[in-house]
């Protein structure tokens, strides 16, 4: 066997394993190029619009309307969903942004046992600053935090 010939062929096998190995990064550059911004989407945080100032009694007439059919009249909760005044949702726990990501794409039931809560359509981003203010502060005074 004619040794030059056995190095050409080596040689050549090198290169094409560098060129796979440089398509598949180009592959994987590219999937995470496409994946990577409908991650950062599909976890956008809806914002309430700036400037605005979030009034508990606006939330309160706001909570009623859309939320206390579960989470009960005076947010201590009804066999449909949890009460808003517990440690669980304090603000260290669950912060402004997941009231806002519970709103609008619902939320799998994890820490307590009445099922999912479904997304609530027509309510919006400034709402849900307003019903956060009024839960927040209804917790604050019952010293949850
Ligand atoms: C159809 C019943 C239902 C309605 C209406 C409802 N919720 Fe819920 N919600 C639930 C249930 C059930 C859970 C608890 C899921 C679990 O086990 O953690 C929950 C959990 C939450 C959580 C915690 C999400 C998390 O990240 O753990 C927030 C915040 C919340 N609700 C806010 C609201 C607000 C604000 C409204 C009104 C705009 C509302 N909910 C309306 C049933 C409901």
């Amino acid at each position: 066997m004619n040794p030059s010939f056995n190095r050409s062929l080596a040689t050549s096998a090198t290169q094409r394993n560098t060129r796979l190995q440089l398509c598949l990064l180009t592959l994987v550059i590219v999937a995470a190029a496409i994946s990577l911004p409908v991650a950062a989407q599909s976890i956008q945080v809806p914002k309430p619009s700036p400037g605005l100032m979030p009034n508990p009694a606006a939330g309160k007439a706001l909570f009623e309307k859309s939320c206390a059919s579960c989470h009960g009249a005076n947010l201590q909760g009804s066999d449909k969903g949890p009460p808003m005044l517990s440690k669980i949702y304090e603000p260290s726990h669950h912060s402004d942004a997941a009231f806002q990501l519970a709103v609008k794409n619902g939320s799998r039931a994890h820490h307590w046992k009445f099922g999912d809560m479904p997304p609530v359509p027509g309510v919006t981003p400034d709402d849900v600053a307003q019903i956060t203010a009024y839960i927040r502060f209804e917790q604050h005074k019952a010293g949850i935090h």
